[in-house]
């Protein structure tokens, strides 16, 4: 296995909050790593920071072998590192096909604008395949905004992943999603992620989806990492159980049998 991300010391805070806090971390290549955490326990600054959106105070983040830090975000995604937000980025008043294509344009760095057309015949192809990969082809030509929830999170995700980057982090993928669309979407997720061998981590409240999709947990409390173990392990942590998920979830899971989807 070799290792794709390497965090050393990270350190962040604003003014007298730390939001991140020693952060040690190495992750290997195909790795699917679930980050929980209560809320502000500083996971999505720690996404922030792998990927150039804020700077650390302190620390060290290589990624392939570099530092990145101080690099912009965009130049990071194109080392490979891509992302998606908490809510989606799309263009609300395009098509999907639209989106897609743009995002494909903006990957190719053809650049965008009136000299170099957006549409080809050969992108558009690229465009229905990554549409059919991602089960979102009947929405091709509906408005963004038009969209279903779960739909508009599938074309966020579809179009962070054009790249095919090395790693994806999610910002929490099925925020906003029911619980009887969460499993189907990410379903759809990882079956598509899976084909390009990329290494994943997401940003996830719910315990049932942590445990049916990720091999490693990474806990985060008060912008520390207080557990980083395999998710069973993780999942009866006292500090996980504790901070994160609350004794409930446990005494829930016990009673009922545990999770009908597991
Ligand atoms: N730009 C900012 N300015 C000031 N404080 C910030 C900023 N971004 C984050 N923080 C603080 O840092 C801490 C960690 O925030 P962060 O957004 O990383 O939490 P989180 O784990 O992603 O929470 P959530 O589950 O609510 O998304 C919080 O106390 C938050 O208020
Ligand atoms: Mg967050």
């Amino acid at each position: 296995m070799s290792v794709v991300l390497e965090v050393r010391d990270l350190q962040r805070s604003f003014g007298a909050v730390i939001a991140a806090k020693d952060i040690n971390v190495t992750v290997n290549e195909h790795e699917i790593i679930g980050i929980i955490g209560a809320n502000g326990a500083g996971k999505t600054t720690f996404v922030n920071m792998v990927t150039g959106y804020l700077k650390p105070t302190s620390g060290q983040i290589e990624f392939a072998g570099r530092s990145v830090i101080g690099l912009p975000p965009r130049e990071i995604t194109r080392l490979g590192i891509s992302r998606s937000f908490q809510v989606p980025q799309v263009f609300m008043s395009e098509s999907v096909f639209d989106n897609l294509l743009m995002a494909y344009a903006i990957a190719e760095e053809t650049g965008v604008g009136l000299l170099s057309p957006l549409y080809n015949d050969e992108r558009a192809e690229r465009v229905d395949s990554h549409l059919r990969r991602y089960q979102i082809a009947e929405y091709r030509n509906a408005m963004a905004s038009t969209l279903p929830q779960g739909t508009r999170k599938l074309l966020d995700i579809a179009m962070a992943a054009v790249r095919k980057p090395t790693i994806l982090m999610l910002d929490e993928p099925t925020s906003g999603i029911s619980v009887e669309e969460k499993f189907g979407l990410m379903d759809i997720i990882m079956d598509a992620l899976r084909v390009d061998d990329t290494t994943v981590l997401f940003i996830e409240h719910d315990m049932e989806i942590v445990e049916r999709y990720v091999s490693r947990v990474l806990a985060f409390y008060q912008g520390e990492v207080i557990c980083d173990a395999p998710t069973a392990e993780a999942m009866v942590d006292p500090g996980v159980r504790e901070f994160v998920i609350g004794e409930e979830y446990h005494r829930t899971r016990t009673e009922t049998g545990g999770s009908e989807h597991a």
